[in-house]
Protein backbone atom coordinates (compact mmCIF):
# COMPACT_ATOMS: atom_id res chain seq x y z
CA UNK A 1 0.00 0.00 0.00
CA UNK A 2 1.26 3.52 -0.73
CA UNK A 3 1.29 5.55 2.41
CA UNK A 4 0.62 9.48 1.93
CA UNK A 5 3.53 11.22 2.75
CA UNK A 6 2.42 13.83 5.30
CA UNK A 7 5.51 14.96 6.28
CA UNK A 8 7.24 18.48 3.83
CA UNK A 9 10.36 17.46 1.87
CA UNK A 10 12.40 20.12 4.01
CA UNK A 11 11.12 19.03 6.83
CA UNK A 12 12.14 14.97 5.78
CA UNK A 13 15.42 16.37 4.55
CA UNK A 14 16.08 18.22 8.23
CA UNK A 15 15.62 15.61 9.62
CA UNK A 16 17.74 12.60 7.88
CA UNK A 17 20.79 14.98 7.64
CA UNK A 18 19.83 15.32 11.98
CA UNK A 19 20.08 11.57 11.69
CA UNK A 20 22.58 11.15 9.05
CA UNK A 21 25.45 11.63 11.94
CA UNK A 22 26.99 8.73 13.99
CA UNK A 23 27.27 10.22 17.42
CA UNK A 24 23.86 11.71 16.84
CA UNK A 25 22.53 7.78 16.46
CA UNK A 26 24.63 6.58 19.29
CA UNK A 27 23.29 9.32 21.37
CA UNK A 28 19.40 8.04 20.27
CA UNK A 29 19.71 4.70 20.89
CA UNK A 30 20.70 5.19 24.54
CA UNK A 31 18.05 7.92 25.01
CA UNK A 32 15.54 5.65 24.05
CA UNK A 33 15.98 2.76 26.61
CA UNK A 34 16.60 5.95 29.26
CA UNK A 35 17.03 9.17 30.61
CA UNK A 36 20.70 9.86 31.32
CA UNK A 37 22.83 12.85 32.18
CA UNK A 38 25.85 14.41 29.69
CA UNK A 39 28.34 12.87 31.76
CA UNK A 40 27.24 9.26 31.47
CA UNK A 41 26.60 9.85 28.13
CA UNK A 42 30.76 10.59 27.65
CA UNK A 43 31.35 7.63 29.52
CA UNK A 44 29.21 5.50 27.72
CA UNK A 45 30.14 6.91 24.34
CA UNK A 46 33.78 7.58 25.65
CA UNK A 47 33.75 10.96 23.69
CA UNK A 48 34.84 14.37 25.30
CA UNK A 49 31.98 16.41 27.05
CA UNK A 50 31.77 19.24 24.21
CA UNK A 51 31.17 16.66 21.52
CA UNK A 52 28.41 15.12 23.40
CA UNK A 53 26.75 18.40 24.13
CA UNK A 54 27.27 19.64 20.99
CA UNK A 55 25.65 16.43 19.45
CA UNK A 56 22.17 17.15 22.53
CA UNK A 57 22.02 20.65 21.37
CA UNK A 58 21.21 19.59 17.87
CA UNK A 59 19.37 17.18 18.63
CA UNK A 60 16.84 19.20 21.32
CA UNK A 61 17.15 22.17 18.91
CA UNK A 62 15.65 20.05 15.93
CA UNK A 63 12.91 18.46 18.94
CA UNK A 64 14.23 14.56 18.92
CA UNK A 65 15.15 15.07 22.54
CA UNK A 66 14.01 17.15 25.59
CA UNK A 67 16.33 18.09 28.31
CA UNK A 68 15.44 19.00 32.20
CA UNK A 69 17.33 20.09 35.03
CA UNK A 70 17.86 17.80 37.86
CA UNK A 71 19.90 19.22 40.40
CA UNK A 72 23.08 20.47 39.01
CA UNK A 73 22.20 18.15 35.83
CA UNK A 74 20.86 18.42 32.95
CA UNK A 75 18.75 14.75 31.85
CA UNK A 76 18.05 14.27 27.79
CA UNK A 77 15.55 12.11 26.61
CA UNK A 78 14.29 10.88 23.24
CA UNK A 79 10.72 12.42 22.58
CA UNK A 80 9.88 9.48 21.16
CA UNK A 81 6.00 9.67 22.11
CA UNK A 82 5.58 13.11 21.02
CA UNK A 83 6.93 12.26 17.83
CA UNK A 84 4.53 12.43 14.49
CA UNK A 85 4.10 9.08 12.97
CA UNK A 86 6.69 10.51 9.75
CA UNK A 87 9.55 10.80 12.59
CA UNK A 88 9.16 7.99 14.89
CA UNK A 89 9.27 6.02 11.45
CA UNK A 90 12.37 7.18 10.31
CA UNK A 91 13.59 6.59 13.77
CA UNK A 92 13.11 3.14 13.59
CA UNK A 93 13.94 2.56 10.18
CA UNK A 94 17.76 3.92 10.97
CA UNK A 95 17.81 1.89 14.62
CA UNK A 96 17.07 -1.38 13.21
CA UNK A 97 19.60 -0.75 10.24
CA UNK A 98 22.75 0.09 12.88
CA UNK A 99 21.36 -2.21 15.87
CA UNK A 100 23.46 -4.69 15.42
CA UNK A 101 26.80 -2.90 15.12
CA UNK A 102 29.65 -3.46 17.49
CA UNK A 103 30.10 0.21 18.14
CA UNK A 104 26.46 0.73 19.50
CA UNK A 105 26.63 -2.88 20.89
CA UNK A 106 29.05 -1.48 23.14
CA UNK A 107 27.90 1.79 23.93
CA UNK A 108 25.41 -0.04 25.60
CA UNK A 109 27.37 -2.64 27.31
CA UNK A 110 29.00 0.53 29.05
CA UNK A 111 25.83 2.41 30.11
CA UNK A 112 24.76 -1.10 31.92
CA UNK A 113 28.04 -1.39 33.83
CA UNK A 114 27.76 2.35 34.54
CA UNK A 115 24.52 1.63 35.86
CA UNK A 116 25.25 -0.99 37.86
CA UNK A 117 28.11 0.30 39.67
CA UNK A 118 26.20 3.02 40.42
CA UNK A 119 23.50 1.03 41.50
CA UNK A 120 25.89 -0.97 43.99
CA UNK A 121 27.09 2.43 45.34
CA UNK A 122 23.18 3.07 46.48
CA UNK A 123 23.25 -0.81 48.44
CA UNK A 124 26.62 -0.16 49.65
CA UNK A 125 25.22 3.64 51.08
CA UNK A 126 22.66 1.70 52.61
CA UNK A 127 24.40 -1.31 53.75
CA UNK A 128 26.48 1.55 55.73
CA UNK A 129 24.15 3.17 56.66
CA UNK A 130 21.39 0.61 58.08
CA UNK A 131 22.09 1.39 61.66
CA UNK A 132 21.72 5.71 61.30
CA UNK A 133 18.72 5.24 58.44
CA UNK A 134 15.92 5.67 60.82
CA UNK A 135 17.78 8.85 62.09
CA UNK A 136 18.84 9.78 58.93
CA UNK A 137 15.53 9.77 57.31
CA UNK A 138 13.94 11.85 60.10
CA UNK A 139 16.33 14.36 60.20
CA UNK A 140 16.54 14.75 56.79
CA UNK A 141 12.69 14.26 55.59
CA UNK A 142 10.81 15.05 58.62
CA UNK A 143 8.47 12.63 60.81
CA UNK A 144 5.42 13.33 58.50
CA UNK A 145 5.87 11.71 55.40
CA UNK A 146 5.20 8.06 56.39
CA UNK A 147 1.71 9.32 57.75
CA UNK A 148 0.77 10.77 54.99
CA UNK A 149 1.71 8.10 52.60
CA UNK A 150 -0.22 6.19 54.80
CA UNK A 151 -3.47 7.98 54.83
CA UNK A 152 -3.37 8.02 51.00
CA UNK A 153 -4.33 4.85 51.35
CA UNK A 154 -7.79 5.68 52.72
CA UNK A 155 -10.38 5.50 50.06
CA UNK A 156 -10.97 8.73 49.06
CA UNK A 157 -15.16 8.99 48.97
CA UNK A 158 -15.16 8.20 52.30
CA UNK A 159 -16.65 10.22 55.42
CA UNK A 160 -15.34 9.92 58.69
CA UNK A 161 -16.09 11.04 61.83
CA UNK A 162 -13.87 12.15 64.48
CA UNK A 163 -15.52 11.86 68.01
CA UNK A 164 -14.59 13.66 70.97
CA UNK A 165 -12.35 15.78 68.48
CA UNK A 166 -11.01 18.21 70.58
CA UNK A 167 -8.25 20.66 69.22
CA UNK A 168 -9.05 18.40 65.64
CA UNK A 169 -5.73 16.86 65.18
CA UNK A 170 -7.28 13.55 63.81
CA UNK A 171 -9.22 15.92 61.41
CA UNK A 172 -6.70 18.23 60.26
CA UNK A 173 -4.45 14.97 59.01
CA UNK A 174 -7.52 13.09 57.54
CA UNK A 175 -9.27 15.85 55.60
CA UNK A 176 -6.54 15.94 52.69
CA UNK A 177 -7.63 11.78 52.17
CA UNK A 178 -11.12 11.88 52.42
CA UNK A 179 -14.22 13.35 51.13
CA UNK A 180 -15.88 14.48 54.49
CA UNK A 181 -14.45 14.56 58.19
CA UNK A 182 -17.42 15.20 60.76
CA UNK A 183 -15.95 16.53 63.84
CA UNK A 184 -17.83 16.47 66.96
CA UNK A 185 -16.95 17.38 70.61
CA UNK A 186 -19.15 19.51 73.43
CA UNK A 187 -16.53 21.42 74.84
CA UNK A 188 -17.02 25.16 73.08
CA UNK A 189 -13.46 25.44 73.96
CA UNK A 190 -12.38 22.54 72.39
CA UNK A 191 -14.75 23.28 69.18
CA UNK A 192 -13.32 26.15 68.93
CA UNK A 193 -9.82 25.20 68.91
CA UNK A 194 -10.55 22.84 66.18
CA UNK A 195 -12.93 25.25 64.05
CA UNK A 196 -9.66 27.63 63.82
CA UNK A 197 -7.08 24.09 62.63
CA UNK A 198 -9.74 22.90 60.00
CA UNK A 199 -10.45 26.42 59.12
CA UNK A 200 -8.78 26.26 55.63
CA UNK A 201 -9.64 22.53 55.14
CA UNK A 202 -12.77 22.23 52.65
CA UNK A 203 -14.57 18.92 53.57
CA UNK A 204 -13.91 19.14 57.11
CA UNK A 205 -17.64 20.17 59.25
CA UNK A 206 -17.40 20.90 63.25
CA UNK A 207 -20.34 19.66 65.41
CA UNK A 208 -21.08 20.40 69.02
CA UNK A 209 -22.37 17.17 70.44
CA UNK A 210 -22.54 14.70 73.06
CA UNK A 211 -20.76 11.01 71.87
CA UNK A 212 -24.10 9.18 74.11
CA UNK A 213 -26.50 11.55 71.33
CA UNK A 214 -24.05 12.46 68.13
CA UNK A 215 -25.71 14.89 65.80
CA UNK A 216 -24.36 12.20 62.82
CA UNK A 217 -27.12 10.16 60.76
CA UNK A 218 -27.76 7.27 61.25
CA UNK A 219 -25.46 4.70 59.07
CA UNK A 220 -24.01 7.77 57.29
CA UNK A 221 -20.34 7.32 58.40
CA UNK A 222 -17.58 4.58 56.98
CA UNK A 223 -15.16 4.98 59.92
CA UNK A 224 -15.54 6.60 63.30
CA UNK A 225 -12.62 7.44 65.54
CA UNK A 226 -12.54 7.86 69.32
CA UNK A 227 -9.04 8.46 69.96
CA UNK A 228 -8.58 8.95 73.58
CA UNK A 229 -12.07 9.48 74.47
CA UNK A 230 -13.55 6.76 76.33
CA UNK A 231 -11.87 7.08 79.51
CA UNK A 232 -13.66 10.17 79.84
CA UNK A 233 -16.57 8.57 79.18
CA UNK A 234 -19.01 7.47 82.39
CA UNK A 235 -20.48 4.78 80.33
CA UNK A 236 -18.67 3.75 77.24
CA UNK A 237 -21.09 1.20 76.18
CA UNK A 238 -23.35 3.90 75.55
CA UNK A 239 -20.80 5.77 73.51
CA UNK A 240 -19.93 2.33 71.73
CA UNK A 241 -23.48 1.55 70.49
CA UNK A 242 -23.80 5.35 69.30
CA UNK A 243 -21.04 5.27 67.35
CA UNK A 244 -21.95 2.06 66.19
CA UNK A 245 -25.16 3.50 65.05
CA UNK A 246 -23.59 6.25 62.64
CA UNK A 247 -21.88 3.70 60.97
CA UNK A 248 -22.71 2.08 57.54
CA UNK A 249 -22.59 -1.46 57.48
CA UNK A 250 -18.77 -2.53 57.17
CA UNK A 251 -18.15 0.75 58.84
CA UNK A 252 -15.11 0.74 60.89
CA UNK A 253 -14.50 1.77 64.26
CA UNK A 254 -11.18 2.92 65.57
CA UNK A 255 -10.38 3.36 69.04
CA UNK A 256 -7.07 4.37 70.89
CA UNK A 257 -7.29 4.53 74.66
CA UNK A 258 -4.89 4.22 77.46
CA UNK A 259 -4.34 0.63 78.67
CA UNK A 260 -5.60 -0.19 82.07
CA UNK A 261 -2.71 1.46 84.73
CA UNK A 262 -2.70 2.24 88.12
CA UNK A 263 -2.30 5.92 88.06
CA UNK A 264 -4.81 7.31 89.88
CA UNK A 265 -2.88 10.51 90.26
CA UNK A 266 -2.69 10.65 86.47
CA UNK A 267 -6.12 9.85 86.17
CA UNK A 268 -7.49 12.54 88.31
CA UNK A 269 -5.14 15.46 86.75
CA UNK A 270 -6.56 14.62 83.22
CA UNK A 271 -10.01 14.32 84.75
CA UNK A 272 -10.80 11.02 83.36
CA UNK A 273 -13.41 8.38 84.26
CA UNK A 274 -11.64 5.16 84.14
CA UNK A 275 -8.04 4.17 84.54
CA UNK A 276 -8.18 2.49 80.86
CA UNK A 277 -9.06 -0.86 79.50
CA UNK A 278 -8.25 -4.07 79.04
CA UNK A 279 -8.15 -5.73 75.18
CA UNK A 280 -11.07 -7.84 76.58
CA UNK A 281 -13.03 -4.90 77.83
CA UNK A 282 -13.04 -3.14 74.59
CA UNK A 283 -14.04 -6.38 72.59
CA UNK A 284 -16.76 -6.85 74.87
CA UNK A 285 -18.50 -3.36 74.58
CA UNK A 286 -17.94 -3.79 70.90
CA UNK A 287 -20.14 -6.89 70.95
CA UNK A 288 -22.59 -5.45 72.78
CA UNK A 289 -22.70 -2.41 70.85
CA UNK A 290 -23.58 -5.12 67.71
CA UNK A 291 -19.82 -4.70 66.31
CA UNK A 292 -17.32 -7.65 65.46
CA UNK A 293 -13.84 -6.95 66.68
CA UNK A 294 -10.98 -7.13 64.13
CA UNK A 295 -8.10 -6.74 65.69
CA UNK A 296 -6.87 -4.76 68.89
CA UNK A 297 -2.99 -4.59 69.95
CA UNK A 298 -1.32 -2.55 72.87
CA UNK A 299 0.50 0.07 71.21
CA UNK A 300 4.74 0.45 71.22
CA UNK A 301 5.76 3.12 74.01
CA UNK A 302 6.54 6.21 72.58
CA UNK A 303 10.12 7.22 73.57
CA UNK A 304 9.43 10.91 75.48
CA UNK A 305 5.78 10.21 76.50
CA UNK A 306 5.30 10.01 79.97
CA UNK A 307 1.08 9.24 79.88
CA UNK A 308 0.64 5.35 80.15
CA UNK A 309 1.24 2.85 77.27
CA UNK A 310 -2.17 2.94 74.61
CA UNK A 311 -3.20 0.43 73.14
CA UNK A 312 -5.61 0.19 69.63
CA UNK A 313 -8.80 -1.54 69.09
CA UNK A 314 -10.76 -1.78 65.13
CA UNK A 315 -14.12 -3.13 65.30
CA UNK A 316 -16.72 -2.81 62.42
CA UNK A 317 -20.11 -3.01 61.86
CA UNK A 318 -21.07 -6.23 59.86
CA UNK A 319 -22.64 -5.86 56.27
CA UNK A 320 -24.97 -8.37 57.13
CA UNK A 321 -26.73 -7.85 60.40
CA UNK A 322 -27.96 -10.57 61.97
CA UNK A 323 -31.95 -11.49 61.83
CA UNK A 324 -33.46 -13.73 64.09
CA UNK A 325 -34.77 -16.65 62.91
CA UNK A 326 -38.54 -17.28 63.14
CA UNK A 327 -39.72 -19.50 65.95
CA UNK A 328 -39.19 -23.17 65.24
CA UNK A 329 -36.24 -22.71 62.65
C1 LIG B 1 -8.44 13.91 75.59
S1 LIG B 1 -9.39 14.77 74.45
C2 LIG B 1 -8.97 13.92 72.97
C3 LIG B 1 -9.17 14.78 71.79
C4 LIG B 1 -8.79 14.17 70.45
N1 LIG B 1 -9.59 13.00 70.16
C5 LIG B 1 -7.33 13.86 70.37
O1 LIG B 1 -6.98 12.70 70.10
O2 LIG B 1 -6.54 14.75 70.54
C6 LIG B 1 -11.02 14.18 74.79
C7 LIG B 1 -12.09 14.99 74.07
O3 LIG B 1 -13.34 14.35 74.24
C8 LIG B 1 -14.31 15.32 74.47
N2 LIG B 1 -15.42 14.71 75.22
C9 LIG B 1 -15.34 14.05 76.37
N3 LIG B 1 -16.54 13.60 76.73
C10 LIG B 1 -17.39 13.96 75.77
C11 LIG B 1 -18.79 13.79 75.57
N4 LIG B 1 -19.55 13.12 76.44
N5 LIG B 1 -19.34 14.29 74.46
C12 LIG B 1 -18.59 14.96 73.54
N6 LIG B 1 -17.27 15.16 73.70
C13 LIG B 1 -16.68 14.68 74.79
C14 LIG B 1 -13.60 16.39 75.26
O4 LIG B 1 -14.24 17.65 75.18
C15 LIG B 1 -12.23 16.38 74.63
O5 LIG B 1 -12.15 17.32 73.60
Amino acid sequence: MIRTPTTQPETLVARMECLADPTRLRLLRLLQQRELGVADLCRALQLPQSTVSRHLKILTDRGWTVTRRQGTANLYRLLLDELDDDARRLWELARQEVAESPVFVQDEARLRQLLAARENEARQFFAGAAATWSRLRHELYGPNFTQAALLSLLPEHWTVADLGCGTGEASVALAPYVRQVIAVDDSPEMLEAAQQATADLPGVEVRQGLLTDLPIKPQSCDAALLLLVLTYAPDPAVVLAESARILKPGGRLVIVDLQRHDRDDFRRQMGQTSMGFEPRQLKEMAAAAGLKSLHGRPLPPEPDATGPSLLLHVAARPVLQKTTPPDGN
